[in-house]
């Protein structure tokens, strides 16, 4: 017998029964065999995760029975056009790592006002060769102060300033119509205190108290707090806040985020729900928000526990058998060893890629690409089928999250580092050309972040000569190292920091507002005049953007290191079918070279796709401050 089969005979009959017991009058023979081919496929594997993290009780039985039925009640009422999505999709496994992906961030409201707005941006999207659009939560949430929507009160609402449910689909088909896929949040980890779940357990309804980390007095709270990481201090102090009643609340994040708790199996089933519900709506993309948070266990850090895999995978395979298309992105924010672990088709397919991310802005203010290059040559390759998602910022803050050890082995101390790199990045340091702001600078613990636009960082906002080229350098790694190159939006056209921010109460006590502006017309307004600094970052990008459009040896995240011998310069090479692009960038505020003998085994000749022009290397290659080549090899 083939293990498949094995696996398939394993399925428990009754659960099996249940679910064909479910199908609909309405459902074709075509429809119902596709499921149940999925189903047997899959469910296995579904009830093995089940059973490793919630045991063989009746009660995580049951809920599990429940979750199967739900599967097949949500792939009946998948919208015809997202079955053939799922279809095609599964003709082309690898659609998402072509050289033509390219990804866009925005808030709804501050971009566009709201989703009638953003309808009649698509058309911009396409000039800027947008595929994937990922929008910040636009669900229901509470009005004063919502962590920028990550506080959600319903999944099944879109906030009423911003549109309906029924807009949000019919985005969802426009967007696609136009070639670019959406991307949502899936908000995981919490709800906020507005949720109904959070309401009833607070008036001490049982079966919702059990959905969040409830407890009567600070007994167990202090327990799981000796070992537990700070993420908001500024908000408040340990994990958990007070309730009006006198009892704790397990909260992350801010004191209105409530954790839920997965060790309830009906948690699960829920939030899967919430999940279907969302890719229903036409969502190619769930950003798995926080995954590292979602299992806690008294006696350890509570980040990143085996369970928490097991959670995402069984997600994943809820996925795969009621909603196959769609594709989960993790947001793992931790250390690079911990990023990788989500990492895989059966887990998380995407992941934001955080290290290169602040090593970017590491090699900008130190001038070198020690750190850089060593990430590239280590901890660049993941699974095949998966991909990174590389940005230069985010809507959050910046956390130099480079492994300490990785950087002893190149003589450089991590935390004195990082405390080098706050004070550069908020012009505490003499000759910074930064300017940005300290995020939950906590003195206790000597962690610090940073907040700021791509502009305002990178020196646009201080006049430095060197800013727009700095920019230009760091969106050509995100561009270039295999993956999907991820812009927030209105960096394209060099929007500063917004410190309108300190003006709302809300928002005064979060430094990351200062990174999100309201959309800056008028920088759009200049994007085709290249006199100005709006029109030089736009073009330059544009062009990277093309190029690397028609570089098909940017698809996939393969990558080579290449040792330029030259501590300012970055070296790769991007292999192709027949031909390897190599590229090279300087970091430096002067010209550098890489030597003939550096490029002795070379071709004499190569063309630099960018420019379009020959350069000569037998005789060495020099760049000037913040250059790049792209140059095909063979
Ligand atoms: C993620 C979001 C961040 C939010 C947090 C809590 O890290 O990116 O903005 O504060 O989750 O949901
Ligand atoms: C979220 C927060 C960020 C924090 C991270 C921790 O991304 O926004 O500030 O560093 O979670 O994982």
């Amino acid at each position: 017998m083939s293990p498949i089969d094995e696996r398939t005979e394993a399925t428990p009959l009754p659960l099996r029964a249940r679910v064909s017991a479910s199908r609909r009058d309405t459902t074709t023979d075509a429809d119902w065999a596709a499921f149940e081919e999925r189903f047997d496929a899959e469910s296995p594997r579904l009830g093995e995760l089940f059973r490793r993290i919630y045991g063989e009780g009746a009660a995580a039985s049951e809920q599990l029975a429940l979750l199967a039925i739900d599967c097949a009640q949500s792939w009946q009422r998948r919208p015809a056009d997202l079955r053939a999505l799922d279809s095609r999709r599964a003709t082309l496994p690898d659609w998402y790592q072509s050289n033509r992906m390219l990804g866009g961030v925005c808030y709804v409201d501050l971009y566009a006002g709201d989703l009638a707005g953003l309808r009649s941006r698509i058309p911009y999207f396409r000039e800027l060769g947008l595929t994937y659009l990922h929008l910040m939560p636009l669900y229901l949430a509470p009005e004063d102060n919502s962590d920028g929507g990550y506080a959600v009160s319903s999944y099944r609402a879109v906030s009423p300033s911003l549109g309906t449910m029924t807009q949000l689909a019919e985005l969802a088909a426009e967007l696609r119509a136009n070639g670019i896929s959406l991307v949502l949040d899936f908000i995981f980890n919490h709800t906020s205190d507005e949720h109904e779940w959070a309401r009833k357990a607070l008036a001490g309804d049982p079966e919702h108290e059990a959905f969040y980390w409830i407890y009567p007095d600070r007994t167990m709270p202090d327990e799981f707090e000796r070992t537990v990481r700070e993420i908001f201090p500024d908000d408040h102090s340990g994990s958990f806040v007070p309730l009006p009643d006198g009892r704790w609340v397990w909260a992350t994040f801010h004191s209105f985020q409530w954790d839920l708790n997965y060790r309830n199996p009906a948690v699960f089933r829920a939030m899967a729900g919430e999940m279907l519900h969302l890719a229903n709506l036409g969502v190619d993309v769930l950003r798995m928000d926080a995954v590292a948070f979602i299992w806690k266990q008294l006696g350890t850090t509570s980040e990143n526990l085996p369970e928490a895999h097991l959670l995402i995978q069984a997600f994943n395979a809820v996925c795969r058998i009621a909603a196959p298309s769609v594709l989960f992105k993790s947001e793992a924010i931790v250390h690079p060893d911990q990023v990788a672990e989500y990492i895989s088709l059966e887990e998380c397919q995407l992941s934001y890629n955080p290290l290169q991310m602040a090593l970017i802005w590491n090699s900008l203010a130190t001038r070198e690409v020690g750190l850089l290059s060593q990430a590239l040559e280590r901890r660049h390759a993941i699974d095949p089928g998966t991909a990174w998602v590389n940005y230069v910022r985010s809507h959050d803050d910046i956390g130099w999250t480079f492994a300490d050890e990785d950087a002893a082995e190149l003589g450089i101390d991590g935390s004195d580092h990082r405390r080098f790199l706050n004070s550069f990045y908020v012009n505490r340091f003499e000759g910074s050309f930064a300017r940005g702001v300290p995020f939950q600078d906590n003195p206790r613990t000597g962690d610090c972040r940073i907040s700021g636009t791509t502009a305002s960082l990178a020196g646009v906002e201080a006049h430095d000569a060197g800013a727009i080229d700095r920019i230009l350098l760091a969106h050509s790694i995100i561009l270039s190292t295999g993956g999907i190159p991820l812009l927030y939006l209105g960096d394209e056209v060099g929007q500063l920091n917004d410190y309108g921010y300190l003006e709302v109460p809300a928002h005064a006590d979060d430094s990351r507002w200062v990174g999100r502006p309201p959309y800056p017309a008028s920088a759009y307004a200049t994007r085709a005049d290249p006199t100005t600094d709006a029109g030089r970052i736009y073009q330059g990008l544009r062009q990277l953007i093309e190029v690397r459009g028609y570089t098909s040896e940017f698809a996939g995240g393969r990558l080579v290191p290449f040792g330029t011998h030259n501590p300012h310069v970055l070296g790769y090479q991007r292999p192709g079918a027949d031909t390897t692009v190599l590229v090279l960038a300087n970091f430096s505020d002067g010209a550098e070279e890489v030597s003939a003998e550096t490029l002795s085994g070379l071709p004499e000749r190569a063309m630099d796709l960018v420019s379009g022009h020959v350069v000569t290397l037998s005789g060495g290659v020099t760049l000037g401050a913040h250059r790049f080549l792209w140059l095909r090899l063979g």
